[in-house]
């Protein structure tokens, strides 16, 4: 069941998204080498909390971060630990937020001081391909009209799509219909209608596209352990195109020319 928002609400889902991409801003400024992944995790989780919000991912089905953490081959579902980031890692951090009952959702990879060119290249193809799904996200096409637009987009590039997990529908609920997959055909699914919101999120393989979960039951990683990459942002159809509802200013402010 896909719920369209009204316009009040796409205008709660505006301050919980922005509530939520202020938290990576936090973030941005504390990845660094030599710091763990815990420290990061503490910084979003009392950011959200002193701005009145809930981190969404905390406790979700037993999840046990603020922050999903994502280094080099972690694809989704990290747990924050005491794993020091170190000179050359990449990290994504995925964050939830939930404020006067909407959820906002986005993701940035960051690099941690200097990173192999090829990495970087990974990064920069997969945040554009997030730029691609959403210039499909038109009123009238298709869901598979983002997906497709992501997949060709990286694929042309010789980067692999990740099949197991997808974008979504978000409001009330962290997660609600329709999946967004990142691969698929033009044409194909849901019509994109206005009152969507619509999470967008490629997840982007260096290496094959496989991945394996780890015995913690949430940890996804690259079957070959090649770096992956995501770059996410939640988005709600207006006057038939996609409004991007999160932003990375506030991480571009902080990191400068570091800024992917
Ligand atoms: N932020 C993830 C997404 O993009 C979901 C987090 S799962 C949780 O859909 F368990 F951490 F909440
Ligand atoms: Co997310
Ligand atoms: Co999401």
């Amino acid at each position: 069941m896909i719920y369209l928002k009204t316009s009040e609400e796409i205008e709660l889902m505006r301050q919980a998204n922005i509530l939520v991409s202020r938290t990576l801003g936090e973030v941005a400024k504390w990845v660094a080498p030599g710091v763990t992944t815990l420290k990061l995790d503490t910084i979003a989780r009392e950011f959200i909390q002193d701005n009145g919000g809930r981190p969404a991912c905390l406790g979700y089905g037993g999840f046990p971060g603020t922050l999903c953490i994502e280094v080099n081959e972690v694809v989704v579902h990290g747990f924050p630990s005491n794993y020091t980031l170190r000179e050359g890692d990449i990290i994504g951090t995925d964050c939830v937020v939930e404020l006067n009952g909407f959820h906002g959702d986005t993701c940035y990879t960051f690099a941690v001081g200097e990173i192999d060119p090829k990495v970087m290249a990974l990064c920069k193809t997969t945040k554009e391909s997030l730029y691609k799904g959403i210039e499909a996200c038109v009123e009238g096409k298709r869901i598979g009209d983002i997906a497709n637009a992501v997949q060709t987009y990286c694929e042309a590039r010789g980067y692999s799509v990740v099949r197991e997990m997808c974008g979504h529908g978000i409001g009330k609920k962290m997660h609600e219909d329709p999946q967004v997959p990142n691969y698929g055909r033009r044409g194909i699914g849901p019509v994109i209608k206005n009152g969507m919101c619509l999470a967008i999120e490629p997840m982007i393989n260096l290496g094959s596209r496989n991945v394996k979960i780890a015995a913690d039951g949430w940890t996804c990683s690259t079957k070959d352990g090649k770096p992956s990459a995501h770059y996410e942002h939640t988005v709600a159809m207006v006057d038939g195109k996609a409004e991007i509802l999160t932003t990375f200013d506030y991480i571009q402010e902080v990191l400068g020319d570091r800024f992917i």
